[in-house]
């Protein structure tokens, strides 16, 4: 109480207070310094590991100072599923940073905007045409491509040098811009000609100016996020930044979706997103179209790519575990190549996969919210106006719920009441925003696993056993997996 008795003088700033006499207590609170409050402790760009620390010392709900923001942090899957799905009506508006509010042009994706009519419309569409169990149907063969490409590939590679490792990011991320492209815009779009940036641009480079640069642009932190009150001030750098790629994004995308307005107009239709949010709804303007669309881009790519790379690096690190999920799959399928069809039989590689996001989820902060209206959370009373920071990694690494949570044990997944709903691995969400696009991900991921453990066998080079740093804010593997690939005898 006493260092944010330090940032109280900065809290009424906000009209925010913290503690109340009657009712349930406020939360614990985090020492800090006055003005600051706790931004110095935390530790660069893995501020899921402080505070998981934190929550050692003050529980599983405690308040911390961004800044002049008082945010309240949880780190238990009890309390995270109390807030999300009990309390949402209090907490449902987004809190985003600058580099958030540009690119999402202030709320305009799915994932970014506020729980409202815009959502609800959004998420309709996208689960009606992409990403629902029907839509996902349609995208099968286009799925099953993906798998038969990168395992050529593989293949290809390990037969011309079998010496040599594989840039496995390389290739799957390729892949699945691939798929999605074509999910989207119903076709892989090889180059196109973008009359703003006045040039042709081939496609690994709009994989990198709708993905990649994205991404690194979203993890920027601008200090003046962490003071509303000093926002007038110019951070020229940072507004160069981010203006740059937001608009390199809006370019490329606005000039594939022109094109295939001209490809409709042609009578060229296909079945894919752009073309039904084109043909179904005709409520969407033409902002709305570019980001609902680059949305499926991104949503699509990094997430699945980050799931899998993590577990093919804990399968080649992990031989036992490997050859265990070999024999599983010989069971099931014997000389078939499995298929997403096998999924439901394959009980330890549906356990690897949970295992995985698990122990690396790719989202280990979930992007904060605001507490639109006072409410209790895990019994403490958290106060309007607040922020709301979910660290599913602290939830991950909760000793109470996980023994030894720093291993990855698949096993513990083989126990079917972790699938229940109260024990369901949070790493897709939960409540009205879970992730939209999990069944597509766990199908990707589930038969990406499945294919590369029943074709090849996988190793990692000699010292790469310890290369577990992630990369920005995210849980991507800051070192792309460079690994050994084998063609098993006899595929
Ligand atoms: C392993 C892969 C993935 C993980 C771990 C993941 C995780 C998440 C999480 C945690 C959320 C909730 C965020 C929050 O409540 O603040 C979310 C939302 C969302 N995800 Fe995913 N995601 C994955 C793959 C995908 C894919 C492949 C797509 C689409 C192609 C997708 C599209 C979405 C959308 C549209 C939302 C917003 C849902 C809403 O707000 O109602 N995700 N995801």
């Amino acid at each position: 109480m006493a260092a944010a008795a330090a940032a109280v003088g900065v809290a009424a700033v906000n009209g925010v207070r913290m503690g109340s006499k009657k009712g349930p207590k406020a939360p614990p609170e985090v020492p800090g310094l006055p003005l600051i409050g706790n931004l110095h402790q935390l530790n660069g760009t893995k501020p899921h590991k402080t505070f998981t620390k934190w929550s050692e010392t003050y529980g599983p709900v405690y308040t911390t100072w961004l800044g002049a923001s008082p945010a309240i942090v949880i780190s238990s899957t009890e309390v995270v599923k109390e807030a999300m799905i009990d309390k949402y009506s209090s907490i449902s508006t987004r809190k985003l940073t600058k580099a958030f509010q540009v690119v999402s042009r202030d709320k305009m994706m799915v994932s970014m905007s506020d729980y409202g009519d815009y959502h609800k419309k959004a998420k309709r569409l996208v689960m009606a045409a992409l990403l629902g169990p029907a839509a996902q149907r349609q995208f099968l063969d286009t799925r099953k491509q993906m798998m038969d490409n990168m395992t050529s590939i593989f293949r290809a590679s390990a037969i011309h040098d079998p010496h040599a490792t594989q840039n496995f990011r390389k290739v799957f991320r390729a892949e699945l811009f691939r798929l999605s492209m074509i999910q989207t815009f119903g076709e892989e779009v090889n180059s196109i000609y973008v009359p703003e940036l006045g040039q042709e641009v081939s496609r690994e480079e709009l994989c990198e100016i709708m993905v990649v640069d994205t991404l690194i642009t979203l993890a920027e932190v601008d200090w003046r996020d962490f003071f509303p009150y000093l926002s007038w001030l110019p951070n020229e750098s940072f507004d160069t930044k981010v203006m740059t790629a937001e608009h390199r994004r809006t370019a490329v995308t606005r000039a594939i979706i022109n094109q295939r307005k001209e490809r409709i107009a042609n009578g060229e239709a296909r079945v894919c997103y752009l073309d039904f949010l084109l043909t179904a709804e005709d409520t969407l303007t033409e902002e709305e179209l570019i980001m609902l669309s680059w949305e499926s881009i991104l949503g699509g790519t990094d997430t699945t790519l980050m799931t899998t790379e993590w577990a093919m690096y804990e399968l080649a690190k992990n031989p036992e575990i490997q050859e265990r999920l070999y024999q599983e799959i010989q069971e099931v399928c014997g000389d078939d190549t499995v298929t997403e069809e096998h999924l439901p039989q394959l009980p330890y590689l549906k356990a690897v996969f949970h295992e995985t996001l698990r122990l690396h989820s790719p989202g280990p902060i979930l992007p904060p919210r605001f507490i639109d209206e006072a409410t209790t959370l895990g019994g403490y009373q958290v106060p309007a106006g607040a922020e709301l920071i979910i660290n599913i990694y602290g939830c991950n690494m909760d000793e109470k719920e996980w023994e030894s949570p720093y291993s990855w044990r698949p096993e513990r997944f083989l126990d079917e009441s972790r699938f229940d709903d109260t024990y369901r691995p949070i790493a897709f969400g939960t409540g009205k925003r879970v992730c939209a696009g999990m069944s597509q991900a766990t199908n990707i991921s589930c038969t990406s696993i499945a294919r590369f453990v029943q074709e090849f066998t996988w190793s990692l080079k000699k010292g790469d056993e310890d290369k577990v740093e992630t990369a920005h804010f995210v849980g991507a593997r800051l070192h792309p997996l460079d690994v050994y690939v084998s063609p098993r005898g006899g595929r």
